[in-house]
């Protein structure tokens, strides 16, 4: 079981599954960050909604609560939000991770301490974010930070290159594959933007081909930084970015 695939209900496709996809993930065992955390957590919001978050797993609050961005980073990533004038109702928010990884602190103390997964655990657990993605169809995929970059994009993304701009958002099949790193470097390149008006034959349409991903900085960075102030604004402007789009 090195995948989540297994795990996947037959039906995931189905635009009504978000709920049997959920109950599906409860029961994951793609890989083994299951054996030590609390539970699975996957995605939460509303169904119809237009914009998704996607960080990078659960933290230790979300691990208890079984909800993501319940902790110090979803409650500065909820202001942010509510700053960039994205409504909850607008949003669903997820991680490329989706149970908690973390090592004990040393000496046996109680604290967990949070770790980046690694790539084999970003690829078992990939198809229940595809699965989200599939359902949902949101018109903008916003990737909060690295470890999301490199689930969605591939082991060659750098936030500091590609935040802040409305990106086409690469063909789900091809999401976490060299393809993808190269759609996007290809629209970087070619300088496309937010392909809003004189863009040529969709105009106007909300087909998937014109969804749109935006990368930026992961809100436990802004609470690590050094100059907070600065870099929760660069968020709001990220996120004001995207709500434009909408
Ligand atoms: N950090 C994340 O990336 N996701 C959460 O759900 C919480 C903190
Ligand atoms: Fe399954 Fe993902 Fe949890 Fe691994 S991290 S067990 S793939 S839900």
């Amino acid at each position: 079981s090195q995948d989540a695939r297994f795990f996947l209900p037959a039906d995931a496709e189905d635009r009504s599954n978000l709920s049997t996809l959920r109950h599906a993930a409860a029961g994951c065992r793609g890989c083994d960050l299951y054996r030590n955390a609390t539970q699975t957590v996957f995605g939460e919001g509303s169904p119809g909604a237009r914009v998704v978050l996607v960080g990078e797993q659960p933290g230790d609050q979300e691990d208890r609560q079984g909800a993501p961005f319940v902790g110090p980073a979803g409650r500065l990533l909820d202001r942010a939000l509510e700053e960039a004038g994205i409504e909850r109702g607008e949003a669903y928010v997820t991680n490329a991770v989706k149970h908690f990884k973390f090592k004990r602190q040393e000496g046996g103390g109680k604290r967990r301490i949070h770790e980046t997964p690694n790539a084999g655990e970003m690829r078992a657990c990939r198809p229940w974010l595809l699965a989200e993605l599939r359902i949902l169809e949101p018109e903008v995929v916003v990737v909060l930070g690295a470890t999301a970059g490199k689930a969605l994009l591939g082991s060659s993304f750098r936030v500091t290159k590609q935040r802040g701009r409305l990106l086409p958002l690469p063909h789900l099949d091809a999401l976490g594959t060299p393809a993808a790193a190269r759609e996007i470097d290809n629209a970087l390149d070619g300088g496309q933007d937010d392909g809003g008006a004189g863009d040529s034959a969709d105009e106007g349409g909300r087909d998937e081909s014109r969804a749109r991903l935006l990368a930026t900085i992961h809100p436990s960075a802004v609470l690590r930084a050094e100059d907070r102030d600065a870099m929760y604004a660069g968020l709001v402007d990220d996120l004001t970015t995207v709500a434009r789009a909408l």
